[in-house]
């Protein structure tokens, strides 16, 4: 798809500012119908002989979880299984898991579940190889920020959400329950090595669940195309020091576009019709790429957003959700406050936000304004159809919350300082209080 007029923001080279952008991916991505009886071969392939096969309770007793379980036997590989993930998951529930695998000799992970058991199995392999508290590893401020001294073992993620993009990426989310913070674990050697990307794997997630994952793809495209200029960033003398996040791209640009396109025209399909084939398929492989787009551009103000409104839950239970405690799912996190942020971002990156909404509503608009309210039109008519709240005060936030969630927004510096505006605390404030409806 021709993508017009962004060619010449990428074309500067200036001495002040970083001339390059680095796109990091597994080794081996492979998609299709059925792909995820595969993994034994590529495991064997490999050369993995006992692995941690990490996968959530309830998926590991579908006929899904056994057959990547037999496929793996199957190849001469043996199988230890951890059934110990924990949605969103936090901390201690990783040092929990950990605590069962700390003693078993493995030489790799396959994940089998949505992006909270990639992430776990990430944050495993990490323990596993290079034993160090948790928080060692944990981004700045909230940890020290370290990076392993070396590459992980073998990873190899078989994702069953069409969402999160956590396949391809090198960061792990995670809670830190002491701090009542959530925060990420990001450093290039997270990233699984191989990626077995299964639409047929997504046909039995529920349709909230269909809803969410589909909204955070559709939020990392959008954040990823609209996020600054990778150029106009402070040039990096130090090649190990870049941030994994560069801003945008113009391959993240393809990659974004092309991921809101499909989330537009199959969505609503994949949440109405569970087994509609061909909306699961193009959701799936809009996941896949708006995450090898988000993977190495980044995402933003949505996104830091969504970190304290997910973190500071009380009393929300979404349906096909039904965990015994309260959540707010990533997706309806980061879809909740977007509609009001783009609606402030969209004079920020006129010609960017002006081509989202010739994507999705096929019209051409002439001011940052207009493009503005169509997209926020847009976006809140989405959400409606997919029955996902369209306000924070439908989940349980008040007046009385709001300056806890600017302040665990601006914790997260490294997404907002993607943002195409500079975001002050006022801006936050702003987008905070249309959000709370
Ligand atoms: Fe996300």
């Amino acid at each position: 798809m021709p993508l017009r007029g962004f060619e010449a923001n990428y074309v500067s080279y200036s001495p002040e500012t970083d001339p390059v952008f680095t796109i990091s991916i597994p080794q081996v991505v492979k998609f299709g119908f059925g792909v995820a009886r595969e993994v034994g071969f590529e495991a064997k392939r490999l050369g993995l002989r006992r692995v941690a096969l990490v996968v959530g309770r309830r998926l590991a007793e579908t006929r899904l979880a056994e057959e990547v379980r037999s496929s793996l036997e199957e190849a001469g590989v043996s199988v230890k299984v951890v059934t110990k993930v924990k949605i969103e998951p936090d901390d201690e529930a990783v040092m929990e898991a950990y605590r069962e695998i700390k003693d078993e000799r493995l030489d790799g992970f396959v994940a089998l579940g949505g992006g909270s058991t990639i992430d776990t199995a990430k944050m495993l392999n990490l323990l596993h190889t290079y034993p160090r508290p948790l928080e060692d590893y944990i981004n700045r401020p909230v940890g020290k920020g370290l990076s392993p001294p070396g590459p992980l073992k073998p990873l190899i993620a078989i994702p069953t959400t069409a969402g999160t993009g956590s396949e391809s990426t090198n960061v792990a989310v995670v809670d830190v329950v002491r701090l009542k913070v959530k925060t990420g674990i990001s450093n290039p050697y997270m990233r699984p090595t191989v990626a077995l990307i299964d639409p047929l794997t997504t046909i039995t997630m529920p349709p909230m669940v269909t809803a969410s994952s589909g909204l955070d793809v559709l939020n990392h495209a959008i954040e990823s195309f609209t996020s600054h200029p990778y150029t106009s960033k402070p040039r990096i003398e130090d090649p190990s020091q870049r941030p994994v996040y560069s801003g945008a791209t113009p391959l993240g640009d393809l990659f974004g576009a092309q991921a809101i396109v499909w989330v537009d025209r199959y969505l609503r399909r994949a949440y109405a019709d569970p087994l509609d084939l061909e909306a699961r398929y193009y959701m799936m492989l809009a996941a896949s790429i708006a995450g090898l787009g988000f993977g190495h551009v980044g995402v933003h103000v949505p996104h830091a957003m969504a970190y304290p409104i997910a973190g500071m839950v009380r009393e929300y239970y979404p349906p096909d959700y039904e965990f015994g405690y309260p959540i707010v799912p990533h997706g309806i996190a980061t879809s909740i406050p977007a509609g009001y942020a783009f609606k402030r971002l969209t004079a920020y990156n006129f010609p960017k936000f002006r081509e989202i909404v010739k994507l999705v509503k096929g019209v051409e608009v002439a001011t940052p304004r207009e493009a503005g309210e169509e997209l926020f039109d847009y976006y809140m008519k989405l959400l409606e159809d997919l029955r996902v709240p369209t306000s924070l005060r439908e989940i349980g936030y008040k007046e009385g919350d709001l300056e806890a969630l600017v302040d665990g927004t601006l914790k997260q510096q490294r997404l907002l300082t993607l943002s195409p505006k500079r975001i002050s605390k006022r801006d936050l404030e702003e987008i905070f209080k249309d959000a709370l409806g």
